[in-house]
């Protein structure tokens, strides 16, 4: 009994061979069987004609169910018409467990039930292409950042302060002491940038949103690289590369499942640097000419952060994703480096998206300089006792620095062209979601 994965059947043809899997769908044509078999490498159809077959294979083929799993034996043959291009010619099915009745059928199921079911969800032929599709992004990222000289260095899950605001810390009992899932890794990036030069950090970060939108999870993954002596522009030029590396890598090698998502390719095409680059002023400006052609747009102030329909306003102006540079020191996190020329606007910028999926990337320069870290800890207002350790990264060998963090499931939601992050992830946790 030859043991094989049905990727590798195309070595096969015209040998006897055992595929293990699932049953994905059947076909009865009276004396004829149409087993669709899965094994998570691939789709197979297996055939059984009744006088060909023994009669138990037959009667196997009759009684196995929807997902029930099977052991198929048969001979490969190259067919045209086959899902794959390769059937198996059934001469032996062992049915390893047989499954009850489904609860997720072909007809049209509402996403509140498939999220309720998402463990069984995972096993239908989009879900499985967005996770493969996933897993190529986080590969993609890692043999990047890796290629380039830069060390995974990941950072804790429990921390005892906040790095992106206090307004969506998740608390928990830490022995009598306060702690929080950690918001981003980004503050301890800055430190081991100091013992390795340039490092990243890839993992679970989370943030207690208290709104229900298609764009943020309560627990998200983010790659965040960051590099000593960077400044602001060699910043932009990095992201820029790295993002264009992964949309092409994906077009490479995931094609069949972005076309299982029936996903236009096109625009994914043409990401290649360089990106467009806009202050945060002409923002505003485009802002106030444009804002009309999109809904729930208006005006912004000079101060005010971008909410999500700018972001889709100012991404539909290009063809390519689009880097907001400058804004307001108040509307941005505290580390960021105030521009010299301008110290109202700080040398940060975030990426947005094409086709509306917004902010995939947010980054900076950071403070450097001791006295302006005290004076923007004061400012804010965070307790000085659990940031000195981050005030002596200031005190001992303090350098310009740079770096930024890239939600995962934003890219994958992009690239895959999905109307909502949690589909992105394999078991998303959102506000009002924590089962499975
Ligand atoms: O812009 P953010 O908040 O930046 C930081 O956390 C920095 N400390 C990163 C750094 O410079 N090292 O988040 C970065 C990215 C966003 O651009 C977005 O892609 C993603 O993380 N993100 C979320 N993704 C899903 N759900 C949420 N609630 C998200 N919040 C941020
Ligand atoms: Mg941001």
């Amino acid at each position: 009994m030859k043991v094989v994965y049905i990727a590798d059947l195309a070595q096969h043809v015209g040998e006897e061979v055992t595929v293990r899997g699932w049953l994905k769908d059947k076909t009865d044509k009276g004396k004829l069987y149409f087993l669709l078999v899965r094994d998570g490498t691939g789709v197979v159809q297996a055939v059984a004609f009744q006088p060909e077959v023994s009669a138990e294979t037959f009667a196997a083929c009759q009684q196995v169910t929807q997902e029930s799993s099977l052991v198929v034996t048969g001979t490969v043959r190259a067919d045209k018409r086959a899902p794959g291009g390769y059937e198996l010619a059934l001469k032996d099915v062992q049915i390893v467990q047989l499954a009850e009745n489904y609860p997720i059928t072909p007809k049209e199921h509402g996403v509140g039930f498939l999220m309720a079911h998402r463990h069984l969800w995972l096993r239908s032929s989009q879900q499985h292409a967005i996770l493969l599709v996933r897993a190529e992004v986080v590969q993609a990222v890692r043999d990047f950042l890796d290629e380039h000289g830069y060390v995974n260095v990941d950072t804790p899950i429990l921390t005892p302060a906040a790095c992106e605001g206090t307004s969506t810390l998740f608390e928990t009992d830490y022995f009598g002491e306060k702690a929080y899932l950690t918001q981003s890794g980004q503050l301890y990036n800055e430190a081991t940038i100091a013992a390795f030069g340039r490092v990243y950090c890839f993992g679970p970060t989370f943030r207690a949103e208290k709104s229900k939108t298609r764009r943020h999870l309560t627990e998200f993954w983010m790659v965040e690289p960051e590099a000593a002596y960077m400044e602001f522009p060699e910043l932009l030029e990095f992201e820029e590369q790295l993002v264009s590396y992964i949309v092409q890598r994906v077009l490479a090698r995931r094609a069949k499942e972005l076309a299982t998502l029936k996903r236009d390719v096109q625009p994914l095409q043409r990401v290649v640097p360089p990106f467009p680059r806009l202050t945060y002023d002409a923002a505003l400006q485009l802002i106030a000419e444009k804002y009309s052609q999109v809904p729930e747009c208006r005006p912004l102030t000079w101060g005010e952060d971008l909410g999500a329909p700018h972001e889709t306003l100012i991404a539909s102006q290009f063809d390519r994703p689009v880097f907001v540079t400058h804004y307001p020191v108040a509307a941005k996190a505290f580390y960021m480096q105030p521009d010299p020329a301008r110290p109202e606007v700080v040398l940060a910028a975030d990426m947005l998206a094409p086709e509306g999926y917004g902010e995939i990337i947010g980054g900076s320069q950071r403070i450097h300089d001791l006295a302006l870290m005290e004076q923007r800890v004061a400012e804010i207002g965070i307790p000085r006792e659990a940031y000195e350790w981050y005030l002596d990264l200031r005190r001992y060998g303090s350098v310009p620095h740079s770096g930024f963090g890239m939600g995962i499931e934003r890219v994958v939601a992009w690239i895959c062209g999905l109307s909502h992050l949690r589909e992105a992830i394999p078991f998303p946790r959102m506000l009002e979601r924590i089962y499975p």
